[in-house]
């Protein structure tokens, strides 16, 4: 067992971020813990992608922009809540987080953790549970750390659907494998690293951190 120091720079954004890592980092299963004879095993993620989530969180509906690109070290959930915020949740290796709106509000906070992000095999030594339909898809399930469970695709390997301990659920709309977006939509606004900024847009995206590399300390 170990915990992560956390140095939190906003209170909001980093208080839920710390408790997912801690949540993660609890067990520290060796990396290449084999899986019983037979059980298959969950497909790494590729270097760099673009999914569409529809994500539901109590009835709460938001659509993500997830792109994932581990060999530039970042990633990013753009995020839309139904019929209101557009939200930017940019995630980078070194363990800074910054959360923003690019709207006439300026919003922004930032957080920094001590680990970076999702490794493409950061599903390694998750449990199996057997297979099951979800949305209309018959899956391979694994549950990880009692933080996710992840249900792929038998046939085509692909995410179909995860859900975290909180209860919020994404559903992978899309899955386009090799997609990669400009450099210059990384860019955090210049407000970002304006001192001054008290404005915390962070407060309203709670669990989107949940896809951050946190889960590598654990394996
Ligand atoms: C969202 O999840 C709730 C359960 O938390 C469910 O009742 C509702 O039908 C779901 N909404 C959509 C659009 O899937
Ligand atoms: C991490 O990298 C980003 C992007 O280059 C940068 O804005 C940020 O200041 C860096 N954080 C640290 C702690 O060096």
């Amino acid at each position: 067992m170990a915990f992560l120091a956390f140095k939190p720079i906003s209170t909001t954004a980093s208080t839920s971020l710390s408790i997912l890592i801690l949540l993660l980092v609890f067990s520290l299963s060796p990396l290449t813990r084999s899986s019983p004879e037979g059980e298959p095993t969950p497909t790494p993620w590729p270097h760099q992608f673009h999914a569409i989530l529809f994500m539901n969180y109590s009835g709460i509906l938001q659509k993500i922009d997830l792109w994932y690109d581990w060999p530039n070290g970042r990633n990013f959930n753009i995020i839309q809540h139904q019929l209101g915020k557009l939200l930017y949740d940019l995630e980078w290796n070194n363990g800074t987080s910054f959360f923003y709106t690019l709207d006439s509000n300026k919003e922004c906070s930032s957080a920094q953790v001590e680990v970076g992000i999702l490794r493409p095999n950061w599903l390694d030594g998750a449990t199996y549970l057997g297979q099951k339909h979800v949305d209309g898809f018959l899956c391979n399930v694994w549950q990880k750390v009692d933080f996710i469970w992840y249900y792929e695709d038998v046939v085509t390997k692909r995410p179909v659907h995860w859900v975290f301990y909180t209860g919020r659920e994404a559903h992978v709309m899309t899955f386009e494998v090799g997609a990669a977006l400009e450099d210059a939509k990384w860019q955090a606004p210049a407000y970002c690293f304006d001192k001054q900024n008290t404005n915390a847009a962070g407060s309203a995206i709670a669990d989107i951190g949940v896809l951050r590399g946190s889960v590598a300390q654990s394996m």
